[in-house]
């Protein structure tokens, strides 16, 4: 691929692995553009006109459901929701069964979210329709990613040779492993800290460096991400207690004395206050995480616009 690319490859984004450095940089620049739509004062362009857009999300989600949402809706697609505890899943079908019905409807692009890793990949082999994942089990999250770098961005004018620390539950967060990817493609250095049962096997291989010492992660960084301790997918005892891990690992303003002064404090959210970061922190000068969930309305709009191989003179109406 040459230094610069003008579109993405394939009809769909099921991660960041795979991801030149030129294709996020093009996804980072069109979100630049949407950003500017998001501020008119009429917050819409015709660039998806006609295509249809379904949101299928078999987890939970605030932030990423409403985001992509207010994405279709500024981009003018035809969008739809699937709720899925008013559907026939709960009468027992199948993801492929569900997908190869919706499918039959004829939509352009699916967003989904799913609790397996590789259930977005399963999707996007089975259906016509470009594939979107919205974030599937402990494997990737890519647009988070791709907002949490826009973030850096924007503050920080580049991510290349940038100090990024992330603390907190590594091993099922599908946020760490797409920013890791993400973060080291673009030349800047990943420190990752959590306790070592929260470590995932292999994680120098995803080119981070891996410490238990959350002050060793803070000291000079540019950007401090913290990650949920994530109750739902823990079995076993992966630490003494929450009060234990806030005590170790929590972000408190003494620990973000350590990093640089004018460093940001980023969450993908949703935050548990007073276990892997303090009110004081998450509320204060430096945070920047309701900047993140508002790049998350443009970066996702430049995701679709993208895929659905609109161009420049779309998003100028
Ligand atoms: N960051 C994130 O994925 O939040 P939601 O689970 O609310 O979508």
């Amino acid at each position: 691929m040459s230094d610069t690319a003008t579109r993405l490859r394939g009809k769909d984004l099921l991660g960041i692995a795979g991801l030149t450095a030129e294709e996020i940089t093009l996804i980072l620049d069109t979100a630049e553009a949407m950003k500017e739509v998001s501020a008119r004062p009429i917050k819409k362009v015709p660039a998806l006109r006609g295509k249809t857009v379904i949101n299928l999300f078999y987890e939970p989600s605030t932030r990423t459901r409403t985001s992509f949402e207010v994405a279709e809706k500024r981009l003018s697609a035809d969008t739809l929701s699937i709720a899925i505890a008013s559907s026939s899943v709960v009468k027992g079908e199948t993801l492929i069964d569900t997908a190869l019905n919706l499918e039959a409807m004829n939509p352009d692009i699916v967003v989904m979210r799913h609790a397996s890793s590789g259930a977005c990949h399963l999707l996007a082999r089975t259906c016509q329709a470009g594939i979107v994942n919205a974030g599937d089990g402990m494997h990737e999250h890519p647009t988070q990613a791709l907002l949490d770098a826009f973030t850096i961005r924007e503050r920080k004018g580049r991510l290349k040779g940038l100090k990024v620390a992330i603390t907190g539950d590594l091993l099922h967060s599908r946020v760490f492993r797409s920013n890791a990817y993400l973060l080291t493609t673009m030349g800047a250095e990943v420190w990752a800290c959590g306790p070592p049962t929260l470590m995932p096997a292999g994680i120098a291989r995803l080119g981070v460096r891996p410490t238990t010492r959350v002050e060793e992660a803070v000291e000079g960084a540019d950007a401090v991400m913290m990650l949920r301790i994530q109750l739902e997918r823990m079995q076993g005892g992966f630490f003494p207690s929450l009060r234990e891990y806030f005590q170790v690992f929590g972000m408190t303003p003494a620990r973000v004395r350590l990093a640089k002064p004018d460093a940001i404090i980023m969450h993908p959210g949703p935050m548990n206050r007073g276990v892997e970061i303090e009110s004081e922190v998450a509320d204060g000068p430096a945070s920047v995480i309701l900047d993140q969930v508002a790049n998350g309305v443009a970066v996702r709009m430049a995701v679709l616009y993208l895929l659905a191989g609109g161009s420049d003179d779309e998003t100028a109406a």
